[in-house]
């Protein structure tokens, strides 16, 4: 997750049994170096120094803006030759060329595609990604304008991924909406072998957001009202992002000034002046419409444990439920 997830998070999530990763869109590469060394010194290891394990934290990035800064990769394959990172995760766009890259540089590590319909996951699999995360509508953060939700791409894709590989066991994860114990259990009922939780680590304490960013999520409830997909945050933002995507934010001061058909120009001046005192009123938060199931500032070993617990719980409940 850009401008969520650092080094400190992706190795909490690690350590607590999840795959933390560095969210490295919109970066330069010595951000990532400097997030690569947080997560080596949480694990006591240095990125410099020859380790005959993998670093467990991935890294991941937006295809589209790695196309326009590919040394952005190469110099983190570069910097992490001694110690390769578990993963690397492509987002938004054609990533062939950076999976052969990885492939190359750093063989060791497994390579994860996020897409967002049937077709992409169909061609990531043809292309080798050795796992591939389905993101539904409800996701914080960016997304193709035409998605279908999660509970209903998740089991279209596996059934498909199936039928084309029966003898390739390719992990679905299952992404957007699921911040609780009960939604890894349902999205394990749809086919999913995991999941991603993006708006749940996104208020955890180790996310790098800011917190007032962080405190307007907790406060949000009933996300279909509160949480609305928009690309004006990105053009207040002077972020390039391809046409056909927009994303997921809160509901602000900025987008009712928006739906009130105010001019470009004020809606550029409430965002400017709000990002200078980082007013949650006005900044750009991404967060998926779960927003109200995320209910506190938590550490990130915390959000995975009570997770756990809470899947076993609702498992065996529902066990009895259909009595068996
Ligand atoms: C604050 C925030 C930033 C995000 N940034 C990225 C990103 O840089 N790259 C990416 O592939 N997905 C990004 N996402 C989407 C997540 O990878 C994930 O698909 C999504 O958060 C899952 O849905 P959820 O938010 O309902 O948990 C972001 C999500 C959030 C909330």
């Amino acid at each position: 997750m850009a401008y969520a997830a650092g080094g400190a998070l992706a190795a909490e999530v690690s350590k607590a049994g999840g795959l933390g990763f560095i969210g490295c869109g919109y970066t330069d590469a010595s951000w990532g170096k400097r997030e690569i060394d947080v997560a080596c010194k949480s694990f006591q290891l240095s990125a410099s120094a020859t380790s005959t394990t993998l670093l467990p934290i991935g890294i991941g990035y937006i295809t589209w803006y790695l196309t326009e800064h590919p040394e952005l990769l190469e110099e983190h394959l570069e910097y992490t030759k001694q110690t390769p990172l578990a993963a690397f995760w492509f987002a938004y766009g054609d990533c062939r060329r950076f999976m052969a890259m990885v492939r190359d540089k750093s063989p060791q590590s497994k390579i994860v595609v996020q897409v967002n319909t049937v077709k992409e996951a169909s061609d990531a699999a043809d292309q080798g990604a050795d796992a591939i995360v389905v993101q539904g509508h409800e996701a914080g953060g960016h997304g193709p304008v035409l998605n279908s939700s999660t509970i209903i791409l998740v089991p279209e894709v596996v059934s498909m991924l199936q039928s084309r590989y029966p003898n390739r066991s390719i992990p679905v994860l299952a992404a957007g909406g699921i911040a609780n114990g009960r939604g890894l259990l349902a999205a394990l009922a749809l086919g999913a072998s995991g999941v991603v939780m993006g708006t749940r680590f996104m208020a955890a304490e180790e996310s790098v957001y800011h917190i007032n960013a962080k405190k307007a999520v907790v406060e949000a409830k009933d996300g279909g009202t509160t949480t609305m997909r928009t690309e004006m945050l990105d053009t207040l933002r002077r972020s390039n992002w391809p046409q056909g995507y927009n994303g997921r934010v809160l509901r602000n001061a900025i987008t009712d000034a928006m739906e009130r058909g105010e001019s470009l120009r004020a809606l550029q001046k409430l965002y400017d002046d709000a990002k200078a005192s980082n007013d949650a009123k006005g900044l750009a938060i991404f967060a998926g419409s779960n927003v109200g199931l995320v209910n506190e500032i938590l550490p990130a070993g915390q959000i995975i444990a009570n997770t756990m617990r809470e899947a076993n719980q609702a498992y065996h409940n529902l066990s009895d439920m259909l009595d068996v």
